[in-house]
């Protein structure tokens, strides 16, 4: 596992940025797995950045997302669809139609996740897949448990999440009781994976998750069992680790 210490939030943005765009130019027509939520909207910003000066071509790249709320309309500005569009897809040469997330709206669960397992097989795996980290160890919406789920799965929502999703809609009634991730052993099979981190409140699930036990009770630690990862992470979210590394 290569852990690479930056700066600040926009240091560890422009560093997955460039291991990215080093990926889209030496295989333009790559896969990369995307990820929402906070960590990568700067790393998408710089993309944005590079693609608008003329360094980077998306025209042959394909994406598969790892997850997405169950039951939330594409359009609805809360759904992983609109976030990417909105972060991303709208403002590079990317095809449409190769950029894919779990259907949201396909109300046969076990269709869903069947369905875009056979998406990520179809297109010939991950390249590159990108990655944040949750409080609680957590990577795409695979939360602690007692295993380590393999594929596409329809998760529970805890209350937490719930609760803490709920400022992002107009009540808590609103907010999706239950998500589509991509499994663990999805996630593994990827080539090469990028995990952004940030922040001093992500201080100590840096340090178990990459430093303590491989267990499923914290995800992420499983990414130690990997062969190609690279930990870009500031250094507020080091701060727990000195002479760790
Ligand atoms: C998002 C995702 C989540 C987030 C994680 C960290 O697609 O899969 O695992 O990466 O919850 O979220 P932020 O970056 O908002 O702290």
């Amino acid at each position: 596992m290569n852990i690479v210490k930056a700066k600040d939030y926009h240091d560890m943005s422009r560093k997955a940025a460039n291991m990215i765009s080093a990926q889209i130019i030496l295989k333009p027509a790559c896969v990369l797995g995307l990820a929402t939520g906070s960590s990568p909207i700067g790393t998408y910003e710089e993309l944005i950045k590079r693609y608008q000066d003329g360094d980077l071509d998306f025209s042959q790249v394909t994406t598969v997302n790892l997850d997405e709320y169950r039951g939330l309309p594409r359009e609805n500005d809360q759904s992983y669809y609109y976030f990417m569009n909105e972060h991303l897809f709208q403002k590079v040469n990317i095809d449409a139609s190769r950029t894919f997330l779990p259907d949201g709206m396909e109300a046969d669960h076990e269709a869903a996740c069947k369905k875009y397992d056979g998406i990520i097989r179809s297109v010939g795996g991950v390249d590159l897949q990108l990655l944040g980290l949750g409080h609680n160890g957590h990577i795409g919406f695979n939360e602690p448990g007692n295993v380590f789920e393999k594929g596409t799965h329809c998760v529970d929502l805890s209350e937490r999440t719930i609760q803490a999703n709920t400022r992002f809609f107009a009540s808590e009634k609103d907010v999706p009781r239950q998500a589509y991730t991509m499994g663990i052993q999805t996630i593994m099979a990827a080539d090469k994976i990028l995990l952004v981190v940030s922040g001093e409140d992500k201080a100590e699930i840096v340090k178990a998750a990459f430093f303590g036990d491989v267990t499923p009770q914290i995800p992420a630690s499983v990414l130690q069992l990997h062969r190609n990862v690279t930990v870009i992470a500031d250094e507020a979210a080091l701060s727990k680790c000195e002479g760790m590394l």
